[in-house]
């Protein structure tokens, strides 16, 4: 599909009033997105697992305008209260996809939004909040039009949810969402997220992600300001060319089952997205000193243990422990007993490879 494929035609009624609601789930890269072009083209292609546990919940209330207004009108709520902080973030969603949604102008919204990760846990909602209010404003889109098929829905909610938040495009469906042009898989798009499409084993099927809070304050680089520190970046090239090279080793790595090749695959995708920060100008350090002790402790165990605990880590010093259902048991009793000790007041989150986003009864 074409970005102008996704703009609405004329002609159809929209409803005068109405409230509709969507589950959409966070996502961990496990080949990172990090860089990106203008209008939220990405430098590299990334792939990713959809989540289960961690997901935002918001519901859409709409009511018509007497007459179409010049500015965006809607009241927004966070857990319940007014959330005035996220306005801009929401305005300017808007305005980059209103040549898309052009009936936004004629609603009154009510958006009622909440997390299903505490508020602080260093988590981003952008991903999965992105994604419902995407899934929220389709759905008012097939009210009006009520033959359009899922599939076109699905990746038009993608192609919005990309542009609030690059990576909230694989935040739409499930269980593993490949984003971003990449020659080997024809359907691939710069614009939207898509299913992967060839063989995975099913040890990928039920892989489990222990999300570990080693710190739950602000991160002190946002992703707008990290993905803008690649360009000039001195290996920028090369980073965007190994994402490619990794995504070519997983095809093999998934098709067979061989998490021994996963493990490094991710791995050093972690770390590289890390190093890149390290070697940015300004530079930044996101990792803590219990992120490193986590990582050292996962190897140590991995040997020990034989099983395949791996680590990945996000734009920030949190860890997500990423271990196939067949070792849980053996893994979990790990964590517990060596590394929830390392995070902040010894929370962690257990989440696990997820289906997609899921509406909701308005
Ligand atoms: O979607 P953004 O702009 O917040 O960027 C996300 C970047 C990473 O989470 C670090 C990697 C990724 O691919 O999700």
């Amino acid at each position: 599909m074409t970005e102008s494929e996704f703009i609405l035609k004329d002609g159809f009624e929209y409803p005068n009033e109405g409230k509709v609601a969507w589950k959409a789930p966070s996502n961990i890269a496990l080949v990172k997105y990090w860089g990106k072009k203008p209008n939220q083209i990405p430098a590299n292609p990334s792939i990713s697992f959809t989540l289960n546990a961690c997901a935002t919940t918001t519901s859409l209330a709409f009511q018509k305008l007497d007459k179409k207004s010049d500015t965006f009108s809607f009241d927004l709520f966070f857990e319940g209260k007014p959330k005035e902080d996220f306005t801009p973030k929401i305005i300017t969603f808007f305005e980059r996809i209103e040549r898309y949604v052009p009936f936004l102008k004629g609603y009154h919204f009510i958006i009622e939004t909440s997390n299903s990760f505490p508020h602080s846990s260093g988590i981003a909602s952008s991903a999965s909040g992105m994604a419902a209010l995407a899934l929220c404003l389709l759905s008012i889109e097939k009210l009006a039009n009520p033959t359009l098929g899922e599939d076109y829905l699905k990746m038009k909610a993608s192609f919005l949810a990309r542009l609030g938040s690059g990576s909230a495009c694989r935040s739409i469906e499930g269980d593993l969402i490949q984003w971003g042009a990449y020659e080997p898989i024809s359907k691939s798009s710069d614009l939207y997220g898509i299913r992967y499409p060839f063989r995975v084993d099913s040890v990928f099927k039920n892989y489990h992600d222990t999300i570990l809070l080693v710190h739950k304050g602000q991160k002190t680089v946002s992703s707008t300001v990290g993905h803008d520190l690649m360009h000039d970046h001195p290996f920028a090239q090369q980073r965007f060319q190994q994402a490619h090279h990794n995504l070519d080793k997983l095809k093999e790595v998934f098709e067979k089952g061989n998490l021994n090749e996963f493990i490094k695959i991710v791995e050093s995708e972690a770390l590289t997205l890390h190093a890149m920060m390290m070697t940015s100008l300004p530079n930044f350090v996101l990792m803590k000193p219990n992120t490193l002790e986590i990582i050292n402790r996962i190897w140590a165990f991995r040997k020990k243990s034989k099983t395949h605990v791996c680590f990945t880590l996000d734009a920030g010093a949190n860890v997500h422990v990423l271990y196939p259902e067949s070792e849980k048991k053996e893994v979990f009793q790990f964590i517990q007993d060596e590394l929830v000790a390392f995070c902040e007041n010894g929370h962690y989150i257990c989440d696990r490879i997820g289906h997609g986003a899921k509406q909701l009864k308005g």
